[in-house]
């Protein structure tokens, strides 16, 4: 089975193609340093040669500050992240960091001088937040401003060469910061990054650049979510959208790691009806290299293992691989899964978190 055969990924030879989809848990201590529990649960989840990767990390204190979403901009932090590289690498897995900006998504409340949101545009997301009340209206950034970032999210990558990861994941979706320059219906900037479809994925293509000078293109990579829906993303012309930033990528950097695409059937804030319709072939057909195709896999997972072996991508699990530490050998082995338990996603302690049992461990009887 392809799903179980190895795989080239930037300097490291996969065992399997299952992956650990990136996943929000707010585990970590009130400084946003990566806590003991978190060793505990990446480690739990590496196996030899698998790839992980964590949780969006926020690149700097003015990306968005989540109470317990952990950041890579301190000693602290990179020390803390180093005690979760040590404690996988020494199961043989690897694993990439997901850089994060919020942008827009964000709240003045949670910046440190209370200066509202930014994004590309001065454009709110439609609709009210989880608290019920409407989304703030962000500040466009300046172009210089923009170039500025480029530098945060460089900065970030080389922090997480010192903390030990193989690699990083640009976070380029679900509706935050630099998907919200690449989508038309929130970009409406009239300097070089936005306007055609070259100016609205500038951003994405100038982090990559910046990045892959820094730690080389077998250690980047990038996640995008076409047609996601997510905190209000729309555009107008999205094959041609992500087939360009797709065919940049190959053109540019056919080194990267790998492309990771979100399906555009996935929305992880509901329960899944069972969905096998496939979108992202058109971005298939375009990158010669590892591609890791998420997003509604959990309930369908003979389907994941069909499309491995059918086009050789990596498949990423979100949920199923929260609620079964085992999942690779779970879904080699077609054992059953764990149910997974939405109550627990954000809460701060091992419950949900650690605690899911392992298909070993069980008695079967
Ligand atoms: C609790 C939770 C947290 C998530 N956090 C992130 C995140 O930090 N970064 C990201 O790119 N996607 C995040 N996602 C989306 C997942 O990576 C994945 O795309 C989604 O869950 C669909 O996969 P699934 O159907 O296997 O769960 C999150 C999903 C869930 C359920």
């Amino acid at each position: 089975m392809k799903a179980f055969s190895p795989i080239q990924v930037g300097h490291h030879q996969l065992q399997h193609r299952i992956v650990l989809a990136p996943l929000t848990r707010f585990r970590a201590t009130l400084e946003a340093v990566p806590s003991e529990l978190m060793v505990e649960y990446y480690a739990q989840r590496s196996t030899l040669g698998g790839l992980l990767i964590t949780e969006a990390t926020f690149i700097d204190e003015l990306a968005g500050n989540y109470k317990q979403a952990p950041g890579i901009y301190t000693q602290e932090q990179m020390e803390g992240w180093k005690k979760v590289t040590d404690a996988v690498h020494k199961k043989g897995g690897v694993i990439f960091l997901q850089l994060w900006h919020l942008g827009r998504v964000g709240s003045s409340s949670l910046n440190p001088a209370k200066e509202p949101v930014v994004s590309a545009s001065s454009i709110p997301i439609p609709g009210n937040n989880p608290n019920g009340r409407p989304y703030e209206t962000p500040r466009a950034l300046e172009t210089d401003e923009v170039k500025e970032l480029v530098k945060r999210y460089k900065r970030a990558a080389i922090n997480a060469m010192k903390a030990g990861f193989d690699g990083v994941e640009i976070h380029n979706a679900n509706g935050y910061l630099l998907d919200q320059f690449v989508n038309s219906h929130s970009n409406k900037r009239t300097d070089e990054y936005g306007g055609s479809i070259p100016n609205r994925c500038r951003l994405s293509l100038e982090v990559v650049d910046a990045i892959v000078e820094a730690i080389g293109e077998q250690r980047t990579a990038i996640r995008f979510s076409p047609n996601g829906g997510i905190h209000g993303m729309k555009d107008d012309t999205p094959v041609e959208t992500w087939s360009y930033l797709t065919s940049q990528l190959q053109q540019k950097h056919p080194q990267l790691a790998y492309l990771h695409f979100i399906e555009a059937r996935s929305d992880f804030r509901q329960d899944d009806k069972v969905n096998t319709v496939d979108t992202l072939d058109p971005y298939r057909k375009l990158w010669k290299g590892p591609f890791i195709t998420a997003g509604g896999f959990s309930t369908a997972s003979e389907h994941a293992v069909q499309l491995a072996e059918k086009t050789g991508n990596l498949i990423a699990f979100g949920r199923s691989f929260i609620a079964n530490p085992d999942l690779p050998e779970r879904l080699r082995s077609k054992y059953d899964f764990n149910k997974y338990n939405r109550q627990t996603f954000y809460t701060h302690d091992a419950v949900g978190y650690t605690d899911y049992p392992f298909y070993n461990t069980i008695s079967h009887l």
